[in-house]
This record gives C-alpha cells, sequence and structure tokens, in this order.
C-alpha cells in the first residue's frame, strides 16, 4: 500500500492507473476507521483495481470547533487495518494540502440541505460537498463509496455528482452495526463506558417508529413514541427524530407501501453527537 501526502502525487498516481486502463474506486473518510469502513473498501476492491482511501478530518464541514478538535485521529492504526482490507492507496493530506486557500464557494442544495443535518449544522454539507469535489478531481475515481449511516450526506453527493456531471458512479452500503444495535461510527470511541451502555437506544428508538410505521400509524404519532423513549433515559438530549421520503428527505405524513421512507435522528449522548437512521422499503 502506498502512502501518497499531497495532490500532486495523488493526481499523478491516478492518471497512470487511468492510462493503464485500470478502475478506480475512492472511499472518502475521516479516519478512526471501524469495519463499516472496512467493508466499503472490501467492497471497492472487489470491484475495481486501485482503492484508494482518503483520511482528512475536514475542518470545513464541522460547525463545532470541540468536535473538530475532539474527532478521533488515529492514522497509524488506520494505515495497519487498509492494506488487508484491499486498499492500495492511502491519501493522507495536510489541511494546508486541501486549501492551500481558503474556500470561498459555496453550494446550496436546495431543499435537501434545509433539513436533518442541513438545518442543525449550518456550513457542513458546504465543506462536505468542497472536500468531495475536490477529492474526486485529485483521484479520478469510476467508482465511490460511501456508508448510508450518512443518508442525507450520501443524497447530496448524488445530487453534487448529477449536477457537476463528475464522470463515476456512487455506490453506498448499509450502516454496519454493533451487536448490540448501534451503528459504527468513529465518533462512538469518545463516548464515556456508561453512555456507551445505553446508546443502543438510539436503534431501538428507530426501530419501534419504524414498526409503528408499519403498522399503519402517522409520521407525528410514530416520532412522539419514539422520542418519548428517547427522552425516558435522561442521558440522551434529542435534537432531531424526523420521518422523510427516502429520496426528497421532506416529511411524509406516513408510510405508504411503494414509498421508501427514512426514519433519521440526531442525538447527543456523553458529549458526543450521534446520528442514525432506519429505511423502510416498499
Ligand atoms: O463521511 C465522512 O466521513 C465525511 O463526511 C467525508 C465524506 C469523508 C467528507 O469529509
Amino acid at each position: 500500500m502506498e502512502i501518497l501526502h499531497t495532490a500532486a502525487a495523488l493526481q499523478a498516481y491516478t492518471e497512470n492507473c487511468r492510462r493503464a486502463g485500470l478502475r478506480l474506486a475512492l472511499v472518502p473518510t475521516m479516519g478512526a476507521l471501524h469495519e463499516g469502513h472496512l467493508q466499503l473498501v472490501r467492497a471497492a476492491a472487489q470491484a475495481c483495481d486501485v482503492v484508494i482511501v482518503s483520511i482528512f478530518v475536514n475542518p470545513t464541514q464541522f460547525n463545532n470547533p470541540d468536535d473538530f478538535r475532539l474527532y478521533p485521529r488515529l492514522p497509524e492504526a488506520d494505515a495497519n487495518m487498509l492494506a488487508p482490507a484491499g486498499c492500495t492507496v492511502l491519501f493522507l493530506p495536510s489541511v494546508e494540502e486541501m486549501y492551500p486557500k481558503p474556500s470561498v464557494m459555496k453550494f446550496d442544495f436546495g431543499a435537501l440541505e434545509r433539513v436533518m443535518e442541513g438545518t442543525h449544522r449550518p456550513g457542513h454539507f458546504n465543506g462536505v460537498a468542497t472536500v468531495v469535489g475536490k477529492l474526486f478531481h485529485l483521484s479520478r475515481p469510476h467508482q465511490a463509496y460511501f456508508g448510508q449511516k450518512d443518508w442525507q450526506q450520501v443524497a447530496i453527493v448524488q445530487q453534487m455528482v448529477a449536477d457537476l456531471a463528475f464522470d463515476l458512479e456512487l455506490v453506498s452500503f448499509p450502516t454496519v452495526r454493533e451487536a448490540d444495535g448501534l451503528a459504527m461510527s468513529s465518533r462512538n470511541r469518545r463516548l464515556p463506558a456508561e453512555a456507551r451502555t445505553v446508546a443502543p437506544r438510539l436503534y431501538a428508538a428507530l426501530q419501534l417508529a419504524a414498526e409503528q410505521l408499519r403498522q399503519g400509524a402517522s409520521a407525528a404519532a410514530a416520532q412522539q413514541a419514539a422520542s418519548a423513549y428517547i427522552a425516558s433515559e435522561p442521558a440522551f438530549t434529542l435534537e432531531y427524530f424526523e420521518i422523510a421520503d427516502a429520496q426528497t428527505l421532506q416529511p411524509v405524513s406516513g408510510w405508504h407501501p411503494g414509498q421508501p421512507v427514512v426514519v433519521c435522528l440526531a442525538a447527543h449522548l456523553g458529549g458526543v453527537r450521534l446520528i442514525d437512521n432506519i429505511v423502510l422499503q416498499p
């Protein structure tokens, strides 16, 4: 596995690969890797000849300086996990390398970002789109891999790929969970032990809402039941609990078979902000 630190080195590498007729995959990450990331890398290695994994804790997508400062950074442990999973190139740029000058361009994803993470983390998707767009340009992948735990992020990146005609296929994979249901996340490492024991309640709340919707409850009723369940554990502060059309991300009144619906939440627990979602397919 090669480790590259500069944009120029990555561009040169991927240009050579393209010239040699190789298929390239990109797995963008912020590191502190877990099984969810590794599944993406393994899938990419099955589908493509070259797998580029980027690890970059992107400052422009953090609206909370403490969250940026405390985000786990484990580049050595990450590198050790990547080669066995099939990573060919690890791209580890510095902030100065990715942002030689502060970027001023602004993205507006319309209704897609006026909900959930977009509302609660102002500027977040602008930062995500900026860095993902740069990574797409530097690596020119045939495929790019994302996890569905960030459901809204996948929708936003899909929109950017369509709007800016990036010539690549976006591949997304379902959330990987711990045995007790907690969605795997780099931020889980920061959960204090006591908080970790109650954290799976978030997934249980999503399942509760999903079950109610399947049984014909309105979105408002399902949302209320799930929010009350979360509130019964005082360690949680619920930021949002939304039931939305899985594609447009706009709120729905209930689940109608034939319309995929996503149930999403964000909550604070033990000083850590967690998100999760569940999708009801037709
Ligand atoms: O999902 C993430 O880890 C980040 O938002 C991403 C896509 C790597 C962009 O910084």
